[in-house]
């Protein structure tokens, strides 16, 4: 099939690698005109997938990318993977949504599927991108994105695909489609039931890392080792998961998408209050590390060095949306410390270049990287560990 896929970012680059492989001829379309040059260099920007694989796709043909939105039309699929972001009221901002929208009403004269696996609220595909498109019938479904970035067990292939079609033909062409290189489509009877059940995901993560990040708060008052209660709980073989504490959340998903089911909750007169809490208790988090560090430096930082390491918002990615190492810097320097920050993933960040970690007063370790040097770490004179991966070190 010929595919466009609009956005290649981390979701849309996944994808558009997915449907090469599978042996569709793939445009990546994408407004950053210096992404789609190096792209087209076969440059790769994200870290599940390798520059060879991507050149491999580029040399065949079965991959290029383009900021031409000519490119779009005469698809017979075209995929919307662009960012769902919140404004600064916290409320959904589906600009680019409807920037899209737009660009297909205006490029595209051809028949397609179109799907969107951006994430957004239910409603989002009838009324937000369908609705806005006009003059040529297009069938229309739903996938939302299910991708972990730098999961290497569950990938593009092996995690299974919801999809929910406006019509019944939008369903069997997007099965058609996303069946030719994912192993499991499970279809839903409407888009909105796809769309609400990304957000329930996300959401059931945001409040349970909410419920152990609390959990660990209490059982340190009470003198015993959270992660080991945790630990513990886990050997029961059912009704439990366990999650695991962190100095909060990041990343594009946990702390944006349940503010979406929120935004909607809100509308239909169900106040959701579970997600608020979760999200107080998640931005209290810098706080209550911050305050766990002083309290194990002896009371004050004033003028300590400190190296916080790992300001990516998880572990082997790059990715530095929302991290909560940004709040961590900021309270560690405004309670007198002198922060710099290594990370061997990121580079530069905030105007800011990864430093050395030794010679530092203290380690604190907010996201912890294959490669790092331990032994650097813990050589600081006081390690605060935020990921229970250190041995004999304070941490949470
Ligand atoms: N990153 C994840 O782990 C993940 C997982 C599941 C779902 N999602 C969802 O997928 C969507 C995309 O997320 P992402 O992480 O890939 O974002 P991203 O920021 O990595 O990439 C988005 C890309 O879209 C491009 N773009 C913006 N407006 C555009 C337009 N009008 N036309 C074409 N391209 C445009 C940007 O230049 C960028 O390259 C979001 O809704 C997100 O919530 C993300």
């Amino acid at each position: 099939m010929r595919v466009a896929i609009i956005g290649q970012g981390y979701v849309g680059l996944t994808i558009a690698v997915g449907a090469a492989g599978a042996g569709h001829m793939v445009v990546g379309f994408d407004v950053n005109p210096a992404l789609v040059d190096q792209l087209n260099t076969g440059k790769s920007h994200i870290e599940g997938i390798t520059d060879t694989e991507l050149g491999s796709f580029i040399e065949a043909g079965s991959y290029n990318a383009s900021a031409d939105a000519s490119a779009l039309d005469g698809s017979e699929v075209i995929v919307i993977a662009v960012p769902t972001p919140l404004d600064a009221q916290r409320n959904p901002d589906l600009s680019f949504v409807h920037a899209v929208a737009a660009l297909i009403q205006n490029n595209v004269k051809s028949p397609a599927l179109i799907v969107n696996e951006s994430t957004s609220y239910p409603g989002t595909l009838r009324n937000e991108i369908a609705a806005r498109i006009t003059g040529v019938d297009h069938l229309y479904a739903s996938s939302p994105e299910r991708v972990d970035p730098g999961n290497t067990q569950w990938g593009t292939k092996n995690t299974p695909l919801l999809v929910g079609g406006l019509t019944p033909a939008a369903v069997t062409k997007a099965k058609e489609f996303y069946g030719s290189f994912s192993d499991s489509i499970i279809e839903v009877s409407t888009p909105e039931v796809a769309e609400a059940a990304k957000l329930f995901e996300n959401t059931f993560r945001q409040v349970n890392i909410a419920l152990v990040n609390e959990f660990v708060q209490i059982a340190d008052a009470l003198g015993i080792s959270g992660r080991e209660v945790i630990d513990a709980a886990a050997t029961k073989p059912y009704g439990f998961m366990p999650f695991s504490p962190g100095p909060g959340v990041g990343g594009h998903c946990i702390p944006v998408d349940p503010s979406y089911l929120a935004h909607v909750a809100n509308q239909v007169g169900v106040p959701a209050t579970f997600i608020k809490r979760a999200n107080e208790v998640n931005l209290a988090m810098p706080g209550y590390v911050v305050k766990r560090i002083v309290a194990g430096a002896g009371g004050s930082i004033m003028g300590k060095r400190i190296a916080v390491v790992g300001v990516s918002y998880k572990s082997n990615v790059a990715d530095t949306r929302e991290t909560p190492a940004a709040a961590v810097i900021d309270q560690l320097r405004e309670q007198g410390a002198i922060v710099t920050w290594h990370d061997n993933l990121v580079g530069s960040w905030r105007g800011e270049t990864s430093s050395p970690i030794a010679g530092s007063d203290i380690a604190v370790v907010v996201t912890k990287h294959h490669g790092v040097d331990v032994a650097a770490i813990t050589g600081c004179g006081y390690v605060f560990d935020c990921t229970g991966s250190i041995a004999g070190v304070d941490g949470i």
